[in-house]
């Protein structure tokens, strides 16, 4: 029976692939030259003075107000314009159009660094079918997103936009993602493809790196969500790798994306992206975006000249028309304008709460109803932060603060610190420039200066309240790099804050919270003795405030887990040595719009051993490990069990976990693997599995349990351009984090497996001297 509709499925999706295949190929057939060339090239952008050539830049019909960009439109084949729109944290769509009492707000869900804190699939993929609904209830085609580019430094100024130091946690999060906004017959387009890990010289950056660094690390995310997903598109990045703008490289998107790894749908080049259109199409990459008159021009010369075949040509515009009849606006869905934005705000507080990490309490948490009144300090707390900036920035209808999340919930806050900050924050953002996306994106506003509070007033509030909050709050977003000082540590006026409040209120035996509302991660190891209490609640989406409330009144037990490392200092970090890279002035050229762009290069030095496969191989110990985090109960973990002590194309590991304290909660259970020490070198141990239990009672407990199979033992061996892995011991180790492995179980390898041969790509153009654990 059950064979019997696997088969029925299969021949379904087949016959629509193919029927769609046949469809697009006849329609294509129909068009003209011109036609082709327009379809392959975007519709272009409305910037206020950009031009091209005497030419507008922008054509587009601007159908959704503040879309990202429009596809052409052939109305005699009935293919219509579609939208595409960001972006990973919600669509970005402009929330009020001229002459329209009606208003456009979206969700701006918590950013993906926090719902990678999750480490919950299934909420992450109910957050999606939210997302996507409203995408399609507003008319747009495609979200550009998710973002899945791995955290490599703690700088990266778009980290917030992607999941995790990990290519697995990456990954799988995206797949969650792509299933959930895809399962409203929307599109996705996963970003940006490949290695864009730094915004520094974000488009001429060379990133160096070895093959084997590319493919266990930053290609291994995008292989999970193409294999595991097949999104409708993926969106080339804007820098090169090995000396090959990506959007630019066959090697990238025709070897590796599509007869490596089987992607059916269209790649997008990111805005503006590259250099050479002609080289663009040749490589793969179908849809120029946002589209220019000037790429038009090159193509249609090509095709004149010889140097472009037609066939390319044709190949790239099938692609995208078998996309446009799976669109809505193909469809013609009559959407409402209207998703159910009340409903997704629930979600949204949910999935925020459950992604809050606890780093650290000392008892302080949680707070009771009876807890008196709180002194909440720290700008942040009445002005909270929902996402980052740039294009991954939602254009939402409010953002609840701290205070107003903690008054919701019941609790009393003092009325002279609230009164004092308010109206401090309102004046000093008054005195802000106003300034356009674009004038802000090149010159981020920083955020105001700490309130200053005298000494009397400290001391009368912890006479007054009975517990302080701090809460530290940093933006980043496109464009920028976030800095080492007054960025990822604190800056002085903030460590003065910490410092007086600390002192005030320890004195009088009150207890101080400090909660880090941020996209990124910052240094705590100075400062965190201070405070009894550590919560990370990154950046939680509009419901911010009623979510972290719900985390420190106990409502939610945290089961947050981080999915990057908190190093006890910058230089800790493996790329510290060469993040962002070398620049080489007096090269400029013209790029993007007219601007200048230097080139740039970056080398990755550390090859495979990023984030905690660094810390654990190198024995560096961080402020907190990849994978922890602090709940409100204890878990007991118990009975590990392999299926067999030797592997045979697969392997089952199952442990239950219980809950040993006194009030329910989630736990999330990691499996990392210590593979055999053989020809290549390994990190000391790697994620290859994890789940979070469902809520367990006081005493209840639950057996979880992993399949391993080949691929999860294998690495990538350069020389063979294979994926390996050597006979010998391996290690099952279960831990609530990387460094805190609860149990252990070991299984052979008889003989060396070969799980999968590979296509020589990427090469590096230089010798990269790659740093290795001492061990090896
Ligand atoms: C960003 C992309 C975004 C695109 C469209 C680019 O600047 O890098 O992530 O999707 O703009 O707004």
């Amino acid at each position: 029976m059950k064979y019997v509709s696997l088969l029925a499925t299969c021949l379904m999706i087949f016959s629509t692939a193919f029927s769609q295949s046949t469809k697009a190929k006849d329609l294509v057939k129909k068009m003209t030259q011109e036609e082709k060339v327009n379809l392959v090239v975007g519709m272009g952008m409305n910037i206020p003075g950009k031009m091209e050539n005497g030419t507008a830049v922008g054509q587009i019909s601007d159908k959704v107000a503040g879309a990202a960009g429009e596809t052409f439109a052939i109305p005699r084949l009935g293919l219509p314009n579609t939208v595409v729109a960001d972006g990973p944290a919600g669509l970005r769509i402009e929330p009020k159009r001229k002459n329209d009492p009606n208003t456009y707000y979206a969700t701006a869900w918590p950013i993906a660094s926090l719902l990678a804190s999750t480490w919950d699939t299934e909420l992450v993929q109910q957050v999606g079918e939210a997302m996507g609904n409203e995408v399609k209830e507003y008319g747009v085609d495609v979200l550009l997103g998710p973002g899945m580019n791995i955290h490599r430094n703690p700088l990266g100024g778009r980290n917030f936009e992607y999941y995790s130091e990990d290519p697995l946690v990456s990954g799988k999060m995206a797949v969650a993602m792509v299933n959930g906004i895809e399962s409203n017959g929307v599109g996705t387009s996963i970003k940006h493809f490949a290695a864009n890990n730094q915004e520094t010289h974000r488009n001429s950056v060379n990133t160096i790196a070895s093959e084997r660094a590319l493919r266990e690390i930053y290609l291994r995310p995008f292989e999970i969500a193409v294999k595991e997903a097949q999104p409708w598109t993926v969106m080339s990045s804007y820098n090169l790798i090995n000396g090959t703008f990506t959007s630019e490289s066959r090697d990238l998107l025709t070897t590796i994306l599509r007869k490596e790894w089987g992607f059916k749908g269209l790649v997008m080049t990111d805005w503006f992206g590259g250099k050479d259109a002609v080289a663009q199409l040749k490589a793969g990459n179908d849809l120029l975006m946002p589209g220019t008159p000037g790429q038009k021009k090159a193509i249609t010369e090509a095709l004149s000249n010889g140097s472009l075949d037609i066939n390319t040509l044709n190949e790239s515009a099938v692609r995208i028309v078998d996309y446009i009849i799976n669109t809505q606006a193909f469809k013609k869905y009559a959407f409402s304008n209207k998703p159910d934005l009340k409903a997704h705000a629930l979600l949204a507080r949910q999935a925020a709460a459950d992604g809050m990490v606890l780093l650290k309490n000392n008892s302080a948490l949680p707070l009771h109803g009876s807890a008196g009144t709180i002194a909440a300090f720290g700008n942040t707390s009445y002005d909270f932060i929902s996402g980052g900036t740039g294009s991954g920035d939602v254009n939402e209808a409010y953002t609840i603060s701290l205070v107003d999340g903690l008054t919701n919930a019941g609790f009393i806050i003092d009325k002279e610190l609230s009164s004092l900050y308010s109206t401090y924050v309102t004046a000093e953002k008054a005195k802000q420039p106003k300034k356009t996306f674009f004038e802000e994106f090149a010159n981020p506003t920083p955020r105001i200066p700490e309130l200053d509070i005298d000494h009397n007033l400290m001391e009368r509030k912890a006479n007054e309240a009975s517990v302080a909050l701090i809460t530290i709050g940093r933006n980043a977003g496109e464009g920028s790099d976030r800095k080492v000082e007054n960025d990822f540590n604190l800056k002085a006026s903030e460590v003065a804050l910490i410092d007086a409040v600390s002192k005030a209120f320890h004195a009088k035996g009150k207890k101080v919270i400090v909660i880090i509302n941020s996209g990124g991660v910052i240094e705590v190891s100075s400062w965190q003795d201070k405070a009894d209490a550590l919560l990370l609640s990154w950046q939680p989406g509009l419901e911010a405030g009623n979510a972290v409330a719900d985390v420190l009144s106990g409502k939610v037990n945290p089961s947050g887990r981080l999915a990057t490392t908190f190093p006890v200092k910058y230089s800790d970090v493996a790329s510290s040595k060469s993040f962002p890279g070398k620049e080489f002035p007096g090269k400029e050229e013209t790029g993007m719009l007219g601007m200048k762009v230097m080139p740039a290069e970056v080398t990755y030095n550390e090859g495979i051993y990023v984030g905690y496969r660094y810390f654990n191989s190198f024995g560096v110990k961080p402020a907190y490990a990849f994978g922890y985090g602090l709940s409100y109960t204890r878990f007991n973990y118990s009975a590990l069990k392999l299926s067999s002590s030797t592997f045979a194309g697969k392997l089952t590991a199952s442990v239950i976990v219980t809950n040993s304290g006194s009030v329910a909660g989630k736990e999330v259970v990691q499996l990392y693997i210590t593979a055999s020490k053989g020809k290549l070198d390994k990190p000391s141990l790697e994620l290859k599995a994890f789940t979070k239990t469902r809520v367990l009672q006081p005493g209840q407990s639950q057996t979880v349990s992993f399949t391993i199979n080949g691929t999860d033992l294998a690495s990538f061996d350069t020389g063979r351009s294979a994926w390996m892995a050597d006979a010998g011991k391996y290690s099952v180790k279960i831990g609530a984090s990387s460094e805190d492995i609860k149990l252990a179980a070991d299984f052979g390898v008889a003989k060396e497996i070969v799980t999968q041969r590979v296509n020589k790509a990427l090469l590096p153009q230089v010798s990269i001297n790659e740093e290795k654990p001492l061990v090896y």
